[in-house]
Parts: structure tokens; C-alpha cells; sequence
């Protein structure tokens, strides 16, 4: 369970044809552990019901200031209260306006007036409505006032025409609500993190690849994305949805990777690489499928070294603060400290890749953090998700003491 669990969401409901959309939010919401307190416009009360809302969140749904649908004690302020984050979804051009101008004129505006919770908006409407320069400065009043805006996808829209002004998908609303509740603890760093195992061409059919599924690397970039890095990931992984909020670079193999981190290691404060990067590559790729028919004995495979990309970072290493992992099947302490010194590192993971429960396509893990100038620490046995988040405190702490 993740940064919504046990938390109270309060979730505003304006009059946009995606209003239907945000049954799935209650219900995702709802999924990550979080409880979910609807407040409906009048106008999205004619779009959806307010019972369908009722019926998903368990809880009563508020539409008007004045009715008795609701068993708050002075519902707007008690709503306001309880919210750990105000969302609201879809956010209508009217809705933006009130809340950039303080209109305060039914139960949602009200409430949005008088809560201290983080407060995520996330616009939907027809593009032209969403470009009107009005709307636009609206939007930026909010940004600067510390609103969390999520940009609206661009696509075809109801009204038939093409362009931004979708409501964005569940998942990425799910996590604007969980960026806004956490502690931002990497906000303006640009972060970099590799994952996944890298595949070595044979022929055009063939590769030499590894157990890596990804996993670890994808939970770090997206708790970096949450605590408001500008992430990007390079990944060799093929198996995983692209994480929300991240910028995805996908790779094959190690040279491929090399250049894509190179390409942005100058502008890049911090590199996490849990990627499984081949160590050996075919010395020559075979340009059509090796054909059994063709060889009497079977084919010998010469190998040639790949670069290390991450000692090739550490050489390099002026402002950036680096961060590798270790698998190791034996002497695990031992071998971690000596890579933490030939390859110029700041933090060191150590997994013990040999443990059932840890390392490869595993969702757990049991690691030690290793530091250049600090004593080990050994984690318990966590959900890698959890792993990510102790590993982005600390490196955190470490950019802080910088
Ligand atoms: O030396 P070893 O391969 O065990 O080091 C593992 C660390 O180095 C990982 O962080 C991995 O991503 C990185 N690595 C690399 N390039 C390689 C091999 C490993 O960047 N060719």
C-alpha cells in the first residue's frame, strides 16, 4: 500500500462530460487504501447520478449547501477538514474561474474555499474552452497559488473535435493525488534511473538477456516522479506500462543504454542504475538467422566486453550524485564496498540475489544501503515499493548535505 492508504479524499466533481470518468477514480482511489468524500456540482449532478457516486465511495455525496443529503455538521467546513487532499476531476472552465477569482457559490466552490489540504485540479473540457486565454491565465493563477494542475491529455474529445482537454487516465490522476500528499522531497532535481535487463543481439532472432524484470528500477523512478523529480527512465525492460509521470527511453542493449544516459548525465543530478546491464556481448552479430542446416557442429559464441556505464559515470562525475546496485550470489558486503570505490559512487544497494524472496522478478527484496562515508544499513524484508522509498530518502539526505 502506498502514500494514499488510510487517507481521506475529497473529491470534487464539476460538470464535464468526463464526469463519468471519475467513477473509476473512486474506485482506484479507493484501491490504493484511500477513503473518498464526493461533492458534486448541480451541473454534474444532470450527468451522473449522485447515488452511483454514493454507491462506490460508501460514503453520502454532497451536492447542494443547503439539502440534507448529507450527515456532515456544517458540511462544507467539516468536508474541508477532512480531507488529507482535495481533488477535483473532471475541473470544468467554470470551476477554474471561481476558485482563481474566490467564488465561493455552492458546496464544492465553498469547500475549495475553506480547506488547507493539498488540492489537485485536473481540467477537462473542449480544446477551444480549454485554449481561451481566460481559462489559460486561470489555470496559472492557480499553479502559482500552489495548486496542483494536471495537464489534460490530447486526443479526440466528445464534442468531436481534436486536441488537449481529456480528462487523463485513472492512473495518472491517482498519482497527481499522491505526488500532492507526499513530502516533495526531490522537487527541482532532474533524476535519472535505468532498469531492466539489456538484450545482446546474436542474429536477428536471438539474444543473450537476463532474469531482470524491472521492477525495482520502474518503483524507484516512480516514488522520485512522487516526491517531484523530474524523472527520466531508461529502461530495457518490456514487460512494464510505462510509469505515470516519467519520461520513458527505451533501450535494447548495453551500447544503446550508454548513450542514452550519456546523452544526459551533464544535466542530471542524479543517476539510480538498477539496470541489469549485460557485462559481455556477441563480438559480431550474424546479419540473417544462423541456420542449424548450415553448421555441422554447433557455432561457437565469442564474446566481447560491453562498457561499464556506471564506472564511466563515476570517472566522469562532477556535480552528480551516483547510486549503483550490487547482486551478489556470495561475499555480498565484501564485494559491494570494493564497487563502491572503484566505480566513484554515493550509495551502493546490495542485494543478495541468491534469497528466494529478493532480487530478480521477485516484488520483494532484502537489501543493504552502502554509503562512501557512513556505516551500512541493513533493510528488513520490504515489498520493493517499499525499497524505493527508503532509497530515495537517502538520497535525498544525501543531495541535502551537498
Ligand atoms: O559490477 P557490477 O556489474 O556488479 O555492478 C553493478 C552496477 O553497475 C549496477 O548498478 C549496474 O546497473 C551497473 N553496470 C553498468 N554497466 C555494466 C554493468 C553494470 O552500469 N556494464
Amino acid at each position: 500500500m502506498g502514500i494514499l492508504a488510510g487517507k481521506q479524499v475529497v473529491l470534487g466533481v464539476s460538470g464535464g462530460i468526463a464526469a463519468y470518468k471519475s467513477l473509476l477514480l473512486v474506485r482506484a482511489l479507493e484501491k490504493e487504501g484511500a477513503g473518498v468524500h464526493v461533492i458534486m456540482t448541480e451541473h454534474a449532478t444532470n450527468l451522473v447520478s449522485p447515488r452511483l457516486f454514493r454507491e462506490l465511495s460508501g460514503n453520502p455525496v454532497s451536492t447542494t449547501m443547503w439539502g440534507d443529503v448529507t450527515n456532515h455538521h456544517v458540511a462544507h467546513i467539516a468536508l474541508a477538514t477532512l480531507a488529507d487532499v482535495f481533488m477535483i476531476a473532471p475541473a470544468t472552465a467554470n470551476i477554474i474561474g471561481k476558485i482563481a477569482s474566490g467564488i465561493a457559490d455552492d458546496m464544492l466552490s465553498t469547500t475549495i474555499t475553506a480547506t488547507t489540504a493539498p488540492v489537485v485540479i485536473a481540467p477537462a473540457m473542449n480544446t477551444n474552452m480549454f485554449c481561451n486565454p481566460v481559462v489559460q491565465r486561470n489555470l496559472q493563477t492557480l499553479r502559482d497559488l500552489g495548486y496542483h494542475v494536471v495537464a489534460p491529455d490530447a486526443g479526440e474529445l466528445a464534442c468531436g473535435t481534436v486536441g488537449a482537454g481529456r480528462l487523463p487516465d485513472t492512473d495518472v490522476l491517482v498519482f497527481a493525488a499522491e505526488q500532492a500528499l507526499a513530502a516533495g522531497l526531490l522537487r527541482g532535481k532532474r533524476v535519472l534511473v535505468t532498469a531492466g535487463g539489456t538484450r545482446e543481439a546474436i542474429d536477428p532472432v536471438r539474444y543473450i538477456g537476463n532474469r531482470s524484470s524491472g521492477k525495482m528500477g520502474y518503483a524507484i523512478a516512480r516514488e522520485a516522479a512522487r516526491q517531484g523529480a523530474q524523472v527520466t527512465l531508461v529502461s530495457g525492460a518490456e514487460a512494464l506500462p510505462d510509469p505515470a509521470g516519467v519520461e520513458v527511453v527505451r533501450i535494447t542493449s548495453a551500447r544503446e543504454m550508454e548513450a542514452a544516459v550519456a546523452a544526459r548525465y551533464e544535466t542530471t543530478d542524479i543517476v539510480i542504475k538498477a539496470a541489469a546491464v549485460a557485462d559481455y556481448r556477441p563480438a559480431e552479430v550474424a546479419a540473417q538467422k544462423i541456420k542449424k542446416e548450415a553448421n555441422e557442429e554447433a557455432p561457437t559464441l565469442q564474446l566481447v566486453k560491453n562498457p561499464d556505464i556506471l564506472y564511466g559515470l563515476g570517472q566522469k562525475k562532477t556535480h552528480q550524485i551516483l547510486v549503483g546496485f550490487a547482486a551478489e550470489t556470495e561475499n555480498l558486503l565484501e564485494n559491494a564496498a570494493k564497487k563502491i570505490a572503484k566505480k566513484n559512487l554515493d550509495m551502493l544497494v546490495a542485494n543478495n540475489v541468491a534469497e528466494p524472496d529478493a532480487g530478480f522478478n521477485t516484488d520483494t527484496n532484502r537489501v543493504t544501503f552502502l554509503f562512501r562515508n557512513a556505516e551500512p544499513e541493513e533493510l528488513p524484508f520490504l515489498s520493493k515499493d517499499e525499497v524505493a522509498e527508503r532509497i530515495i530518502r537517502s538520497v535525498a539526505e544525501l543531495a541535502k548535505a551537498r
